[in-house]
């Protein structure tokens, strides 16, 4: 078991942390440019990992509760799906772990209002949903450093969009750390560098989103290889007939970089795979790379959905190993700042 109980600054394992929101369905873009990181680090035996479905988070927006739970529960299956071995990994349900609002709050008085006013993200989510701009919704970040925080992880494994996250947290760290001594670790952001941006398959300057309502914009990290081939062979391109990187050529661009992130091969390599072929064929090959490698996810997920009494028997013994590591944060931080009783 990865339980390592000691402070992880001791252990020659570099510590990953991170955590994925609990939304509908994820999309090859959340795989390509998120899970299969974390699948791999988690292979790697260079790091011990901590994933957490991060469902306080999702609360910024109004859920339908049944919906949500379903939701939790299938974001859970999913990250077991992808390949992690829960004896090897410590993944867990953010709501299940306390420590982490317990966190939040204290990091929050150590947060000034105006930098968190700063965050793009905060501006971006309250323009578009002008309706609700919570409070939860600005404080965000302070539950997102307590995630991190907590488990003192040497790298953050984020999407570019989360990058200022990570920042502030290491801000908020060090503040912290600068008035009672070394409580928190530094983490570091860790921008994977194969994972591509996945854009939209009909409108190749947007990024590729569930939430789009055209469905043959995206693939489903669960869709039938069937429906993946048909969405492919549906895919925007151009005028042009050559499978080659360039400027302006959206939609080709997006395709090679989906083909080149599954097969590790270079756009130049791809670019000899396909001299003298159409589009038709490299359109084929690119469906078919995608759904080779959904498959086992997609097959692994249905086995996992279908046994709800083993995936809560999982699940709590990752809040329980996550559990054991936040509180012995926790406990420090009630302690250094002057609570009693801890
Ligand atoms: N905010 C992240 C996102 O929306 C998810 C997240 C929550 C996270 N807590 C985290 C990511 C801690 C990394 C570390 O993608």
């Amino acid at each position: 078991m990865c339980q390592n109980n000691n402070s992880s600054i001791e252990t020659p394992k570099k510590r990953v942390l991170s955590c994925i929101q609990p939304s509908g369905m994820l999309t090859l873009g959340n795989y390509l440019g998120a899970l299969k990181n974390f699948a791999a680090m988690g292979k790697d035996p260079e790091f011990e990992c901590i994933y957490a479905v991060a469902d306080l988070h999702a609360i910024t927006v109004r859920q339908d509760p049944k919906e949500f739970r379903a939701r939790i529960l299938s974001t859970y299956a999913l990250l077991l799906s992808i390949g992690l071995d829960p004896q090897k990994a410590i993944i867990f349900i953010q709501s299940h772990v306390p420590e982490h609002t317990q966190l939040s709050w204290v990091l929050s008085c150590y947060t000034q209002f105006g930098e968190m006013s700063r965050m793009t993200q905060f501006k971006d989510k309250s323009k578009k949903r002008p309706e609700n701009v919570n409070v939860g919704l600005f404080s965000y970040p302070d539950l997102m450093a307590a995630d991190i925080l907590l488990y003192n992880p040497d790298y953050v494994p984020v999407g570019e969009d989360q990058k200022q996250h990570v920042e502030i947290t290491r801000d908020i760290a060090a503040r912290f750390n600068g008035i009672y001594g070394d409580v928190f670790k530094m983490p570091e952001a860790y921008i994977p560098k194969v994972g591509a941006r996945v854009m939209s398959l009909q409108d190749p300057q947007k990024k590729m989103s569930k939430s789009d309502e055209n469905p043959n914009a995206y693939i489903g990290i669960l869709d039938k290889p069937e429906e993946i081939m048909r969405k492919m062979k549906r895919a925007v391109t151009d005028s042009q007939s050559t499978v080659e990187v360039g400027e302006g050529r959206y939609g080709i661009n997006n395709l090679i970089g989906i083909y080149g992130t599954i097969t590790g091969k270079t756009a130049d390599e791809v670019k000899k795979e396909f001299e003298g072929r159409g589009y038709g064929d490299f359109k084929a090959a690119v469906g078919e790379a995608v759904a080779e490698e959904l498959r086992p996810i997609r097959e692994n997920y249905e086995r996992f959905i279908s046994d709800k009494g083993e995936l809560e028997r999982l699940y709590r013994a990752g809040d329980e190993m996550a559990e054991h590591l936040a509180r012995r944060t926790l406990r420090k931080v009630m302690k250094k700042v002057g609570f009693i009783g801890f």
